[in-house]
């Protein structure tokens, strides 16, 4: 039996270093909602691929590893069998990797139904590419995080020399940014796009905090809306 809905299904989408992993976990922190990075699925079939050879072109292969991946996630941690690979998948090359994977339809198709699984329930914030587009179109509240490049770049660039990445070069970075952003939104399946009634926020000159209360005030327009139509005249 399908179990019922418990609250809203809310889609964050954008690109690399929009900021989508911060303000998404701490506004499921503020709503006690799951949050569900989806994006630490294609880098855990990425992780794979690249541990055991697999070419990043090779479809079947790719849905093979995806059939046989048992990840948990959780809020905070990322683990392959009883293996913790949160650290693991957060590398830059396995961002590479998992842009690369995520652009053969048989990992999109692979890895669908696990994330409408992990969400299907509600009170979940699942972040990611093609939440609101292809994941859950019918999301209740849909959101498409942006910012510049430059400034997406600077932030990733911070996040991976606080985790000691320091061989990497802020024009590195920007570089691999713009290589990632042009495969994800070109790529034929589930193109990272904004869906047609999401709400954009540019991040670019916006603290977290701001981020997470615009993020709320929509949380909160959608239950009022939601509470008149269930008393109507009132
Ligand atoms: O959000 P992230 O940087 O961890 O995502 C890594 C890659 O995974 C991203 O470049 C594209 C892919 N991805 C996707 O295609 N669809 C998603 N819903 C999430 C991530």
């Amino acid at each position: 039996m399908a179990e019922t809905k418990k609250g809203l299904i809310i889609a964050i989408d954008g690109p690399a270093g929009a900021g989508k992993s911060t303000v998404s976990r701490l506004l499921a922190e503020r709503l006690g909602y799951r949050y569900i990075d989806t994006g630490a699925l294609y880098r855990t079939i990425g992780l794979l691929a690249w541990e055991q050879g697999v070419n990043p072109d090779d479809g079947e292969r790719l849905a093979a590893l995806c059939d046989a991946a048992d990840i948990t996630l959780s809020d905070t941690r990322v683990l392959l069998g009883a293996r913790d690979i949160s650290k693991d998948i957060r590398r830059p090359e396995m961002g590479q990797m998992a842009s690369e994977i995520s652009a053969q339809p048989q990992v999109r198709r692979a890895l669908l139904g696990l994330q409408r699984r992990l969400g299907g329930t509600g009170a979940a914030i699942l972040e990611g590419r093609d939440i609101g587009t292809v994941v859950f179109p019918d999301a209740d509240i849909k959101i498409f995080l942006d910012a510049s490049i430059e400034e997406r770049g600077r932030r990733r660039y911070a996040e991976l020399q606080q985790r000691g990445e320091a061989e990497v070069s802020l024009a590195q970075t920007l570089q691999d940014m713009a290589e990632r952003d042009r495969r994800d939104s070109q790529r034929a399946h589930a193109p990272l796009r904004p869906a047609a009634d999401a709400v954009r926020i540019d991040t670019t000159t916006l603290t977290q905090a701001d981020v997470v209360d615009s993020m709320a005030e929509l949380v909160h327009a959608h239950a009022s809306i939601e509470s008149k139509k269930e008393k109507p005249g009132s």
